[in-house]
Formats: structure tokens, C-alpha cells, sequence
């Protein structure tokens, strides 16, 4: 079942905190000159039109990146993301087919007369951070979703996209000829097994890969099923550790509704785990969270 559209989420808080430990993630990477890969597995379209209909219907991203770029002062941390965000403009424009074009009428009957703002998504953010010789594999299951995104890479030859199950494909893809890298794995928890599967694909691609980073986001909801996740984390034999850090509600989700952001990260650089401290410190107070916000950072496996 592929229900989930991206679209409607882009930009919220849960892709503020994802995306911001991203970019630092991938600034990591480039500081040796040896090229990397990336095999992000649950790609998406690609990047958003927060004028777009669907983004206009939530308006999540007003208290994810709205809500971060209001604020003089940020971490220090946030500013190579916020950067990259405020230089994004797709180059494709003309291919997007759900946006909200100036003068559209909106569902609640209001008219879009603001400029467009785009939101990149997890491909196009590792896109503008790759260098010459730097590899990205992107998979995505949801046929228009893959084909939008498709149309948008466009011809670059350091990237490739599969249609493809990003569970399964992950660990048939794994250790890739580039052995320098990362793992992001973003899926959309259309349904609970999606939490197993996750970490299943992880555990196996781990075994095959171990010197990898490896960042899975999760949705923590009332419901508690990122529990069982943390405990299968907890058995990965990391070199580099297991760290763990979320945002969420203390309370205030009410039932299926998404009460804060996880982020599980295998072997992370070096540093890492400051830089995030700071970064979750201070989102917790400035995007909107369904209630009193909480920040939590702990290492699940200590790095050796
Ligand atoms: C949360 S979105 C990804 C957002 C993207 N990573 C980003 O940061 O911009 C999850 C995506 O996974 C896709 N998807 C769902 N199940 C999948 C699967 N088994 N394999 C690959 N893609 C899948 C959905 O169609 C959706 O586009």
C-alpha cells in the first residue's frame, strides 16, 4: 500500500531535524577527498512546492523551516542546512505537477498569490552536496512519485535511480564500489511492520557494510512502536556506536497523530552527537510540536 505523499509533509519539523543532520553528515564526508556514495531508499519526488496544494492543505512546513528561518540567532550547527535551503531553486520547475500555480484556487477556496518557495528533498539536498566523482543511488517504490523525480535528476551521471522495494534493494546494493558512505533510510510508515522492516534491512546491510553511516528516520507516535526499534538497535555491533535523537511532544499527539521526530544514526562522525545536541536543544523550543516539546539524545551502542 502506497498512500504516502511527501508532498503534504515537506518542509515540517520532522524534515528540519532529518535534513539538518544530513547536511552535517555529508559535510563529514567531504572533508577527505576520496569520493563517497549515498543510498537513500526511500527517496521521494525529489523537492517540494511549498505554494503547491497539497503543502498548502497541512501548512506543516509554517512550523517546521517557516518557523526555523523567523529566528535571528540559530545553532551554529543549522547553518550549513539553512544555507543550502535558502540557495535551493530546482532547476526542472517546469516538470512539477502538483503545485499550486499563482491564482489556483485551494480545497478551503483561498487563492495562491505568493511567490513559490521550494523545499529540496533528501535527493536533491545529497545532489548539491556531491562532488565530481561521488556516487547517489536513490530508490523509490510509488510509480508517480518516481517518475517526478525521474524527470527532475534529469541527466547526471554521479546519479542513478531503481524503482525498487529501498528494504530489500539496500541490502542487494551493499558493500557498493565506493566503500566511504552513507545509508539514509526515510520511509513513510503507511503501515506499523514498516519499523521491523527498517531495521531488519539495517541489521543485514550492517553485516555487509560495517564501516557505513547509517541514519534512519522515525515518526514517534503515542502508539510507542518505535520501542521495538530501539531495542533491535541496541544489538548492532557498531564499531562507531548507535546514537539516538529525537524532538517529540511530551504529550499532545492524540491517536496517529505524530508526536515528534526520531533520528537512529549507526556509526556517526565524529562530533556528530555535539552538533545534534545543540540542533535538538534549540528545535525543540522553535518548531511547533503538538505540545510541550522534549529533546532526548543518548548513545544506544557506545562507540568503541
Ligand atoms: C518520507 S518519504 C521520503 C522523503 C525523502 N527521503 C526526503 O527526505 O525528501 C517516503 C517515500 O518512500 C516511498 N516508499 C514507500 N515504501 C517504499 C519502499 N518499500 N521502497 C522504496 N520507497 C518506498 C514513498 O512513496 C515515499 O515517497
Amino acid at each position: 500500500m502506497l498512500s504516502y505523499l511527501h508532498g503534504f509533509h515537506a518542509g515540517n519539523f520532522a524534515d528540519v531535524h532529518k535534513h539538518s543532520a544530513l547536511v552535517l553528515i555529508l559535510a563529514h564526508l567531504q572533508k577527505k577527498t576520496k569520493p563517497f556514495c549515498v543510498i537513500d531508499t526511500h527517496a521521494g519526488a525529489g523537492w517540494y512546492d511549498l505554494s503547491s496544494l497539497q503543502a498548502q492543505k497541512t501548512g506543516e512546513w509554517k512550523g517546521g523551516i517557516a518557523a526555523v528561518q523567523h529566528e535571528n540567532q540559530v545553532p551554529v550547527a543549522m547553518v550549513p542546512y539553512l544555507d543550502l535551503i535558502e540557495d535551493f531553486i530546482p532547476e526542472n520547475r517546469g516538470f512539477s505537477d502538483d503545485s499550486g500555480a499563482e491564482g489556483d484556487v485551494g480545497p478551503d477556496g483561498d487563492t495562491y498569490q505568493e511567490p513559490p518557495l521550494y523545499y529540496p528533498g533528501s535527493p536533491f539536498i545529497v545532489q548539491k552536496m556531491l562532488r565530481e566523482n561521488d556516487h547517489l543511488a536513490l530508490m523509490e517504490l510509488h510509480p508517480r512519485e518516481y517518475e517526478t523525480l525521474d524527470r527532475r535528476i534529469y541527466h547526471d551521471r554521479r546519479v542513478t535511480l531503481q524503482k525498487r522495494d529501498g528494504y530489500e534493494g539496500l541490502v542487494a546494493m551493499v558493500p557498493p564500489a565506493i566503500r566511504r558512505g552513507l545509508v539514509l533510510m526515510d520511509p513513510s510508515y503507511d503501515v506499523k511492520q514498516d519499523y521491523a522492516r527498517a531495521a531488519r534491512s539495517i541489521i543485514a546491510a550492517h553485516r555487509r557494510w560495517a564501516t557505513a553511516t547509517y541514519m534512519l528516520w522515525y515518526p514517534i507516535l503515542e502508539d510507542g512502536f518505535d520501542h521495538e526499534l530501539h531495542a533491535m538497535f541496541r544489538e548492532i555491533p557498531a564499531a562507531g556506536g548507535v546514537l539516538c535523537s529525537e524532538i517529540a511532544a511530551s504529550h499532545g499527539g492524540g491517536k496517529g497523530r505524530m508526536l515528534g521526530s526520531g533520528l537512529l544514526i549507526v556509526n556517526p562522525p565524529y562530533q556528530l552527537d555535539e552538533q545534534l545536541a545543540d540542533i535538538g536543544e534549540w528545535l525543540r523550543d522553535v518548531v511547533h510540536l503538538p505540545g510541550p516539546g522534549v529533546h532526548f539524545q543518548d548513545w544506544l551502542v557506545k562507540a568503541q
